[in-house]
């Protein structure tokens, strides 16, 4: 089993599908933000406060590296700048769950934990950049992804049935 790589914009619902992923198949999951906290024994949201966005960039570069030369069979969710390392095709298949910016916010803003979910997102603080960061990735997720989910207004259970049907024709 190659492993599956989790893209896409901040908020799209990565952990709920990667969550419903692993209750389906014989993959398990980790996650590349919660990787990092537990390497710094901290919040992403410390990091990006004390250290700055750079400092966090060279975090996922490590981690991109240690997945590359030492993961298997194993479901990835990446933070939604992680496609930018340059080994991410080297890692596995590529999956972007996609969704347009007015869904994804939608989708955050009625969660029961909206508030904590957007306060742990510095990037997602002001809503006219995070728009703007969108615009400019979505293009490269594209680029980049082998397989492309449309999550918008489908369960998380759907999506992974989705996944899991795509994903074997490039296993
Ligand atoms: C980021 C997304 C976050 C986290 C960090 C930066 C980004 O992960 O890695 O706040 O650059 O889009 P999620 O996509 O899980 O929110």
């Amino acid at each position: 089993m190659k492993n599956i790589v989790l893209i896409g914009f901040m908020g799209v619902g990565k952990g709920s599908v990667a969550r419903e992923v692993v209750g389906h198949s014989n993959y398990i999951a980790i996650d590349t933000d919660d990787l990092i906290e537990s390497m710094e024994n901290r919040k992403i949201k410390n990091i990006f406060e004390h250290e700055g966005e750079a400092y966090f960039r060279k975090l996922e570069k490590n981690i991109a590296k240690w997945l590359e030369n030492s993961v298997k069979n194993t479901l990835i969710s990446t933070g939604g700048g992680f496609y930018k390392q340059k080994n991410l095709k080297k890692i596995g298949i590529i999956v972007l769950l996609d969704s347009p910016f007015d869904a994804i916010i939608k989708r955050i803003k009625e969660h029961p934990n909206a508030a904590r979910k957007l306060k742990k997102r510095p990037l997602l603080s002001d809503l006219k950049k995070a728009k703007a960061l969108y615009d400019a990735r979505r293009p490269e997720y594209l680029k980049l992804a082998d397989v492309v989910i449309d999550v918008t207004d489908k369960s998380a259970e759907d999506c992974s049935k989705e996944l899991l049907k795509k994903v074997k024709k490039h296993a």
